[in-house]
């Protein structure tokens, strides 16, 4: 498994919903979803990230105690009226961060990865944030299309010359090492 890119058509998709016969495997991708996340260091990683078109979801605040959330088929059921700016990164644009608004407050309702009915109520701060991220992942949607036109486009530029800048240097370590 393999993080893929801003760039990648599977980010486009609207993902599938997860039916109780697909559980087990569900579950089996969750715990490898986890994996990737951890190694990435991230606080949150969708299915499509990984090229999965499903209505997965994993988040870890690395919070005490822990809380590892595995969630299934998200729906949001209520937002606030109150709008928050938060600084938000993507591990499919790695390397840029941007100022994102969203709703401050979200409830989710979802199934955890026993395929059991759970409800988040009133999810604030960076985990309402987050939730409201990585869903929008599983509509085919970033959160640089959550941003005004001009500074969508100056951010997709940021991105492709970071992008550039280091198959440079690899191909420059290429070079070196023969
Ligand atoms: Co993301």
């Amino acid at each position: 498994m393999e993080i893929l890119k801003y760039g990648n058509p599977i980010l486009k998709m609207r993902c599938d919903s997860i039916s109780i016969d697909e559980a087990e495997e569900a579950n089996k991708l969750l715990k490898k979803m986890v994996d990737i996340m951890h190694e990435s260091r991230g606080v949150g990683l969708a299915a499509p990230q990984v090229g999965i078109s499903k209505r997965m979801i994993v988040i870890d605040l690395y919070e005490e105690p822990e809380n590892i959330y595995k969630i299934i088929n998200p729906k949001i059921v209520w937002k606030s009226e109150e709008i928050v700016e938060f600084s938000e990164g993507c591990l499919s644009i790695p390397g840029i961060y941007e100022k994102v608004k969203r709703p401050a407050s979200v409830s989710v309702e979802y199934f955890n990865e026993k395929f059991e009915s759970c409800f988040i109520d009133h999810a604030t701060g960076l985990f309402s944030s987050c939730l409201q991220h990585e869903i929008d992942h599983l509509d085919g949607k970033l959160y640089i299309d959550r941003l005004s036109r001009i500074k969508r486009a100056r951010t997709i530029n940021k991105f492709k010359k970071l992008q550039e800048q280091i198959n440079f240097k690899e191909n420059d370590d290429i070079v070196d090492e023969e």
